[in-house]
């Protein structure tokens, strides 16, 4: 889809379909009064009939109104003015599409974007129309043989800003929106496809595509081989089942300022780096996993996917700023050859690890990840996976679960996740839930019994991170929906951006 933005007022449109707000109970926005000015009354009129209430996801398309330059008036039901929040937001750019969809329009021009949303600007509205029209409109249609065209698609959509002074401002938010959303589709369309075709060799290709596309971002792909050299001991164990070779995919994406006053190769801002689980099967491997629902391991390797997707977005916006992403990439299978429950092996960091449960194998891939880490002497290390169910039991599938050994960054993902929507929780890294890692025979065991799942899973990690500042995303509940709407979300592209750009706007 088009994105632009345009300042005028409505009836002077000369399109298929004008979009203007009613919020409740039965009340116009400004661009409503105008165009009801216009067709002298003609919309209050209606409203008074209660031909609309002006309720959250109501709705009333109107053709040929008098005076309008414009095919079709859509009004969209908004709720209260004064309750509208980010959620909201979301739901009523949703209704729209929806109704236009089915409308026959194919150029729009909203004026949604005089909503007031609490405390957020006219950036943020563009930015985040975007996101959720792109939403609404994805589909995974790649690998049907069959696909029912929409007929008339929308192809054109213009948003409303307030004269001359917001265009510039508008024109920014639309770059940044189209680069997140596009971030957001890559990060889905990878979920989304199944484990015989997205495998680890498939996801060091689509870096390698990324690459390609962006002159400057690099990417490097190590081999078992070469992982063998680095003595990743732990991640190799994982991929010992299966067919498939196991890939470490490494990007990077160094456009931050120039630290001139520094010599050499020290004049560069540490980088970002972010960390992504890849398991693109997760069968549990020996200790494998029940039939039900299994299917669903495919989207293992999300914190992958959403690795390349921030990527893209910020090489995209050409951010400031030095990336680098990691991306520990396998398949977990059963096998004669599979790691078995009570084997122990070395991790890159030389601690060892007593596999008890061969189905806690995110961690098992992450740990020599995050070692790996280190020698990009890293500002923040972020890593994402869908590492725990109990994630899913603690927090559902609202925020991400956050952890950190650094409360300062903590606070920034938490501040990102509130302002971009994508949200995260922290739940505590008290060293009292490290006692749960014992093992008998080795440094560390890889399961941590019972209860609290999620936060062992990160106890586990932090033996591996002391040396940097660390957070934790736990995307278990976030990265995909199951049930009729089964799909990749795209999480947390969203959150993960956001925080790039508040660090680029502090620097
Ligand atoms: N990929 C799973 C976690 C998962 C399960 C995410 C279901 C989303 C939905 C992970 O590798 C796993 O199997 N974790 C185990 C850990 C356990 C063996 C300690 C789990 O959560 O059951
Ligand atoms: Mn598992
Ligand atoms: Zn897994």
């Amino acid at each position: 889809m088009e994105y632009t933005v345009k300042s005028g007022n409505p009836e002077k449109q000369r399109i298929g379909c004008v979009v203007i707000p009613v919020y409740a109970s039965r009340k116009l926005s400004p661009s409503g009064r105008i165009i009801d000015k216009a067709s002298n009354g003609y919309i209050s009129n209606l409203i008074r009939r209660g031909e609309i209430e002006g309720d959250l996801g109501n709705c009333l398309l109107l053709h040929n109104v008098e005076n309008t330059l414009c095919d079709r008036v859509l009004l969209i039901g908004c709720g209260k003015e004064k309750n509208i929040d980010v959620a909201a937001f979301y739901k009523i750019n949703s209704h729209m599409v929806k109704r236009l969809q089915a409308s026959g329009a194919t150029e729009i021009a909203s004026y949604l974007t005089e909503i007031p949303v609490k405390r957020k600007d006219i950036n943020w509205k563009v930015q985040h129309s975007i996101e959720a029209i792109d939403e609404t409109l994805y589909q995974f249609n790649q690998l049907k043989s069959e696909i029912n065209e929409t007929r008339r698609p929308l192809r054109k959509f213009i948003f409303s800003v307030n004269g001359r002074g917001q265009l510039m401002q508008g024109e920014k938010a639309v770059r940044q929106g189209m680069a997140i959303s596009a971030g957001i589709h890559l990060a889905k369309d990878l979920g989304n496809m199944p484990g015989n075709i997205c495998t680890p060799d498939y996801l060091a290709k689509q870096a390698e595509i990324l690459s390609k596309h962006h002159k400057k971002v690099k990417t490097t792909v190590l081999e078992e081989k070469d992982m063998e050299k680095l003595g990743m001991g732990s991640l190799l164990s994982v991929s010992k089942g299966s067919r498939e070779p196991a890939k470490l995919i490494i990007l990077e994406y160094m456009a931050g300022d120039k630290n001139e006053d520094k010599q050499d190769d020290k004049n560069q801002q540490a980088p970002i780096v972010f960390v992504g689980k890849g398991v693109t099967f997760d069968s549990g491997g020996i200790s494998l996993k029940p039939g039900a629902g299994m299917d669903e391991m495919k989207y293992d390797m999300c914190g992958a996917a959403s690795v390349l997707g921030v990527i893209s977005a910020c090489a995209e916006m050409q951010l400031p700023v030095n990336i680098i992403g990691i991306i520990p990439a396998v398949e977990n299978m059963p096998d004669g050859i599979a790691s078995r429950p009570g084997d122990i092996v070395t991790s890159m960091s030389g601690q060892t690890i007593e596999i008890l449960n061969t189905d806690a194998e995110g961690r098992l891939i992450l740990c020599d990840a995050l070692t790996y880490a280190e020698k990009f002497e890293p500002d923040v290390v972020i890593d994402i996976a869908t590492l725990t169910g109990a994630c899913i039991v603690a927090l559902g599938a609202h925020p991400a679960g956050l952890l950190s050994n650094h409360n300062p960054l903590a606070n920034d993902l938490l501040s990102a996740g509130q302002s971009s929507g994508d949200r995260c929780w922290q739940l505590p890294l008290w060293d009292d839930y490290q006692e749960q890692l014992k093992s008998n025979f080795a440094d560390i065991a890889n399961i941590g019994g019972k209860g609290a799942g999620t936060i062992t899973a990160a106890c586990f990690l932090s033996r591996f991170t002391k040396k940097y500042n660390w957070a934790h995303l736990d995307i278990a509940g976030v990265a995909w929906k199951t049930g009729t709407n089964k799909g990749a979300t795209g999480r947390p592209v969203g959150l993960l951006t956001q925080y790039v750009l508040d660090r680029c706007n502090d620097c």
